[in-house]
């Protein structure tokens, strides 16, 4: 009895052992994929002053959810606060604890379009592979206005990953989620109701969630359901989709989840880029269809 004893006490032991080893490497593994830094390819932006170009980066700021997600006067936010990480939205703005205080025009594009932060490290949450689809034009009218926002002073704890998030680092969490190295858009179609540009709002933002081609995906954010094809909805009419999109909506009457399908960024739309989407959506083809209720 007792020589068996004995066994299971080494039995565990090496167990216990073994399972400190391994946890120790993850959190060694984890720790070097979060302090891998990535040079990017950022392109030579030539930041406007004129007003029209202003009010289209203020519009940009909002079909792109800065206003949503970093708040409507930019000043940042507690994003996540959970035992794996804390992720906080920078305050944008040039006030205290601002990042504007000390970006270049070269950091702003580097991190929205290429998910990387000043220090070279990944961003985390902020939807950065979206926006690697936005224009030259469109990504300095959106610096132009980000640097010329009202200053709020408002200081906020730094992002952290605490050691469970470490250890997932080393596993299931794709800290690189983000990044794009390569160079982003270059030019966009010109401004108007058609699919072309149609195609250049969708293939960033829906597309993140919606997948490649809008034919349906699963979005990486943990409990969201499948973000479905966007066949179906090209065969809603015009107002329908509007409507959907401004509200939440469907036709069928179904009220989308609004944590998870982002009517916060949809409903900003103007009615010019409602009637482009509508129309890149009707030359949708093929795909799964699913369950449409309309
Ligand atoms: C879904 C929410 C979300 C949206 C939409 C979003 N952000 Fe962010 N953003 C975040 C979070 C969260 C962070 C913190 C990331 C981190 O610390 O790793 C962040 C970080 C940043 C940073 C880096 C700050 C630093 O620490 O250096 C900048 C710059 C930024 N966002 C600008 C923007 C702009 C401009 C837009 C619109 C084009 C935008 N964000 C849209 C959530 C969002
Ligand atoms: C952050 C992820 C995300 C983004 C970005 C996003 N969607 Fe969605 N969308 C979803 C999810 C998830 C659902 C399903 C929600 C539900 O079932 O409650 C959905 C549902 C929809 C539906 C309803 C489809 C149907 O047949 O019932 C439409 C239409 C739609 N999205 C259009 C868009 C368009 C257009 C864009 C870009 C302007 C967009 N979405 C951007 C996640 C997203």
């Amino acid at each position: 009895m007792r020589k068996v004893l004995k066994w299971i006490g080494i039995g565990l032991g090496s167990l216990i052992v073994l399972l400190l080893i391994a946890g120790f490497t993850m959190y060694l593994i984890g720790g070097s994929k979060l302090n891998q830094t990535y040079a990017v390819h950022t392109a030579d932006l030539v930041i406007p002053t004129d007003s029209a170009s202003l009010v289209r980066g203020a519009h940009l700021a909002r079909i792109n959810g800065c206003t949503d997600c970093h708040g409507p006067d930019l000043s940042g936010q507690v994003f996540v606060d959970a035992p794996p990480f804390r992720v906080v939205a920078a305050n944008l703005t040039a006030g205290a604890g601002g990042i504007g205080r000390t970006y270049t025009a070269e950091d702003w594009d580097r991190t929205i379009r290429h998910g990387v932060k000043p220090d070279g490290k990944p961003v985390f949450i902020m939807p950065s592979a979206a926006f690697h689809r936005l224009s030259d034009e469109d990504t300095a009218a959106l610096i132009a206005y980000l640097q010329q926002v009202p200053a709020v002073d408002h200081d906020l704890p730094p992002t952290e990953i605490r050691t469970p998030g470490r250890l997932m680092a080393a596993g299931p969490l794709d800290v690189a989620m983000e990044v794009r190295t390569e160079p982003a858009r270059s030019s966009r179609p010109p401004i108007g109701p058609t699919a072309d540009y149609g195609e250049y709002l969708a293939s960033g933002v829906c597309a993140y969630c919606h997948g490649e081609g809008l034919l349906g995906a699963q979005p990486a954010t943990p409990g969201s359901p499948p973000a479905p094809s966007l066949v179906a909805a090209g065969q809603w009419s015009l107002d329908e989709f509007t409507t959907t999109l401004r509200t939440g909506t469907t036709p069928g009457g179904r009220t989308l989840d609004p944590e998870f399908m982002p009517v916060a960024f949809t409903s900003q739309y103007d009615s010019t880029e409602y009637r482009a989407l509508h129309a890149y959506l009707e030359t949708l083809q093929g795909g799964i269809q699913t369950a449409s209720d309309s």
